[in-house]
């Protein structure tokens, strides 16, 4: 059982959303959620930039609101995935005294393409880019389950 899925990253608006809108659209079987480390966003949905660059592929986000991570989702799902390692030390952090869920970085499951986190699109700007990334991964993550 891989699922539920907790995707992670900081701001909840851009990265995060953005693998949660595919895997919902790869697997609608499977439960997934999102959230950032930090509240900056809470409440708002995902990005415009990132909502439009979503949508020419085909995936929704317009209906996501960003929420913060807390400890209690490490009781919640059975998989957490970061798209950063800094998201996963802060992830890390909260994780309570015994608690062993699984907490990773989604580009674990592309190793082909070479990088050990998803860039941030909203310093970037590479919106398309970064779903590229996220679909790779998403491909890896649905092949291993
Ligand atoms: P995300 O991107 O972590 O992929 O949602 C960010 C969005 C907003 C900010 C930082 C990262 N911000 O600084 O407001």
């Amino acid at each position: 059982m891989t699922h539920p899925i907790l995707f992670v990253c900081l701001g909840n608006i851009c990265r995060s959303p953005a693998a949660e809108g595919v895997l919902r659209a790869l697997r609608p079987d499977w439960r997934i959620d999102s959230a950032g480390t930090s509240d900056w966003h809470v409440g708002e949905p995902p990005y415009g930039p990132m909502q439009a660059a979503a949508k020419a592929r085909g995936y929704d986000l317009s209906r996501l609101r960003a929420r913060q991570f807390t400890a209690v989702d490490f009781t919640k799902f059975s998989l957490i995935l970061c798209m950063d390692a800094e998201n996963l030390a802060n992830v890390e952090r909260l994780r309570p005294k015994g608690n062993v869920t699984p907490a990773r970085l989604f580009t674990d499951y592309a190793a082909e393409a070479g990088v050990n986190h998803v860039p941030d699109p909203y310093y970037t700007r590479d919106f398309d880019g970064c779903l590229d990334l996220i679909e790779a991964c998403a491909k890896g993550l649905i092949a291993g389950a």
